[in-house]
């Protein structure tokens, strides 16, 4: 049993609001994260799960903290990642949001004037330049092509410990049951765990990443 190990994950999509009706999101299902979540509990783990609108049951013993835009979901993730000693960051995070909301609802015939975007921050980023040493940092890698020579950019870019490069094509990845990984770490292993259900695959990644 892992007792007394603090496991931080986040899950799901994120969402950009343009006025409160409309938002720019992703097809992200939050099943990944909350296998995750699951499987860090029945290891002993105390898990908190940062999840965005997903319409998943909370698994139980997880303490889950529900968000919605990218900024909520950074602040959060800021707030709890200084005393985790594992965190996995498997959200699909809105990479742009509308450089404004409106509080009501645009005019059809006005959005497509009002659609500017603009940069949300990279959580995974911004935590992998406060991790202190024994901190153990997970990311996530969706691609649709050159999965491990992206992937290993964004393991050096974002200091990574472990990433998960997984391919994200016609049941594979984001809504599907199933997945099929690539773990990849700094100290250059490298791990295959071929398609199979995401909570066994979850149950890998964790033993990889906290054996
Ligand atoms: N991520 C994040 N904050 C963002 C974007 C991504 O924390 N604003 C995290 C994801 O949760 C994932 C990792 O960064 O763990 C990689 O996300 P991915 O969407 O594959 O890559 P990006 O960094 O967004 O780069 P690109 O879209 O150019 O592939």
């Amino acid at each position: 049993m892992k007792k007394a190990v603090k496991c931080l994950i986040s899950a799901g999509p994120t969402r950009e609001w343009l006025d409160p009706v409309r938002f720019i999101s992703n097809p992200s299902s939050g099943k990944m994260g909350y296998a995750l979540a699951k499987a860090a509990v029945e290891s002993g783990m105390e898990v908190i799960l940062v999840s965005g609108p997903v319409s998943l049951p909370c698994p139980e013993n997880v303490e889950r903290k529900m968000v919605n835009t990218a900024r909520e979901m950074n602040e959060v993730m800021k707030n709890y990642f200084p005393s985790a000693n594992l965190t996995i960051m498997s959200a699909a995070v809105c990479d742009h949001r509308p450089a404004s909301t409106d509080h009501h609802k645009v005019k059809k015939l006005e959005v497509s004037k009002n659609i500017t975007l603009v940069p949300n921050p990279d959580i995974l980023e911004g935590l992998g330049k406060i991790k202190r040493p024994g901190q153990i940092l997970v990311g996530f890698a969706a691609e649709t092509e050159r999965h491990l020579e992206n992937g290993k950019k964004k393991l050096r870019q974002k200091n990574l410990d472990w990433i998960a490069v997984n391919e994200v094509a016609e049941g594979k990845g984001f809504e599907s049951d199933k997945n099929e990984i690539t773990m990849i770490s700094s100290t250059g292993q490298s791990i295959f765990f071929e398609r199979g259900e995401k909570l066994l695959l979850a149950r890998k990644i964790l033993d990889a990443v906290w054996p």
